[in-house]
């Protein structure tokens, strides 16, 4: 059965300090409600086993923004899926299109990256989203279908089984420009259509599909109710637990 699930994008913001401070508010918000959502917060690297150990992790998932293509050894500077997994998080977000772009993660090496994430456990939050020039070219759907055969395609119905996608229009992360409801269900179901095709019907019923792209307190309900939008990937609105909360509340 899928999942709904917000999970929170940190991205580069937060000291250690500020970073668990967050994080224990949000603990402290969470406690002895029922939630119909999972809740994930994607932490700088440095955080990750503070936060692990000051949270109640049955409540609250962690999750790492990236991982090494690379098992261990001389990679100065990378962290590996298996440290990731040692500090407690359980998720990593995979393919975001900053790293893409930033940091010109190819879909070859994004390939390795979930493969090693999946061999130490984690779950990979796996990003892909066209570019504002693609969609205007009515490239969307495109893109995105070649984004998921060139990661992804590779797992067995198993392994795909273990990833969650987070459709992420490039256009719309930190603009303030949010896909329509409209705009976000369409793709969804797109995905999952193509997904259904590799896999079958239930892989892709199974599989969850969060929306990322300024979602935020006052549109997350409207995305949310979409059949096949399971949740989001909330970048600047999961910084304080005042914007984070009412989107976790949307479910
Ligand atoms: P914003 O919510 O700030 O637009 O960021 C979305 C995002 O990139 C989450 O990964």
């Amino acid at each position: 059965m899928r999942k709904n699930i917000v999970a929170g994008n940190w991205k580069m913001n937060k000291n250690l300090q500020e970073g668990l401070t967050l994080a224990k508010e949000l603990d402290a918000a969470l406690k002895g409600k029922t939630l119909n959502c999972d809740v994930v917060i994607g932490t700088p690297f440095i955080h990750l086993a503070s936060v692990a150990t000051a949270i109640d992790l049955s409540k609250i998932g962690v999750a790492a923004q990236n991982c090494a293509d690379k098992v261990s050894g001389a990679y100065t500077g990378e962290v590996s899926a298996e440290m990731v997994a040692s500090t407690g998080a359980k998720y990593v977000i995979l393919g975001h299109s900053e790293r893409r772009a930033y940091y010109h993660e190819t879909p070859e090496i994004l390939k390795e990256k979930v493969l090693l994430a999946l061999a130490n456990g984690l779950t990979p939050i796996f990003c892909i989203g066209e570019v504002l020039s693609e969609r205007e070219a009515g490239k969307h759907f495109e893109v995105v279908k070649s984004q998921i055969e060139a990661s992804l395609f590779n797992l067995s119905a198993e392994d795909f089984g273990k990833i969650v996608l987070a459709y992420e229009p490039v256009w719309a992360i930190g603009t303030g420009k949010t896909a329509t409801a409209a705009q976000a269900q369409e793709m969804h179901a797109f995905i999952r259509k193509t997904l259904a095709g590799k896999y079958g019907e239930t892989v892709a019923n199974d599989t969850s599909i969060l929306y990322g792209g300024s979602a935020n307190a006052s549109n997350a309900k409207e995305l949310f109710s979409n059949p096949d939008v399971d949740g989001g990937l909330i970048g600047g609105a999961s910084l304080g637990v005042d914007k984070f909360l009412p989107i976790i509340e949307a479910f």
